[in-house]
């Protein structure tokens, strides 16, 4: 079980495992990335009060970690669907029709760049490269890469995971063993 501490933004084991982290890098600057990485699977985002936690742990300026928060985008500091899909948009990706690509998604999921389905299950972001570009266009949904895109394989794995949403439990291909997968 889970022990709590004095706040509700960082657990007792949170700041044991924070202070783990710090043993492993010679600088304490280098301990907020893992560190924000550790807070952002707790709460499913970085809300400010979080950060202000991790800095305090860390003893690390607070701008140092606002700064990181806000830069890469692999940190929402903003609450996010359960599947957080990322189109890149950048060049090799754009060369191969990602650009078609994010007006279909918005299409499909009702929303615009940046936004949330109202039923919590997709947000939609666009990202620089992915470091993908031998299988452009490519997509990030959670921990999870989709490469060489398509209008047809987006709809089918939309679907796919609506359907895991939804109970269906059904397999695609996955990545890491020559085929993508479903996230988690
Ligand atoms: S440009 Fe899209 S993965 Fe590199």
């Amino acid at each position: 079980m889970t022990a709590v501490s004095a706040t509700e933004f960082m657990t007792e084991d949170m700041r044991r495992e924070i202070k783990e982290i710090i043993k492993r890098y010679p600088k304490r600057r280098s301990a907020i990335m893992p560190s924000l990485f550790l807070a952002q699977e707790e709460h499913g985002y970085l809300p400010d009060e979080v950060l202000l936690e991790v800095a305090g742990v860390l003893d690390v300026p607070e701008i140092w970690v606002y700064e990181i928060a806000t830069f890469y985008t692999m940190f929402n500091t903003e609450p996010v669907g359960r599947f957080h899909i990322k189109l890149c948009t950048n060049v090799s990706c754009l060369l191969l029709e990602a650009g078609s690509l994010l007006p279909h998604l918005e299409k499909r999921l009702g929303i615009t760049c940046g936004g949330t389905t109202d039923d919590g299950l997709f947000t939609l972001s666009i990202v620089e490269c992915l470091g993908s570009c031998g299988t452009a266009p490519v997509m990030q949904i959670n921990k999870t890469y989709y490469e060489n895109l398509s209008t047809q394989r987006i709809d089918q794995i939309l679907d796919e995971l609506k359907a895991q949403a939804s109970g269906a439990h059904r397999t695609i291909q996955s990545r890491d063993d020559g085929q993508e997968g479903v996230p988690a």
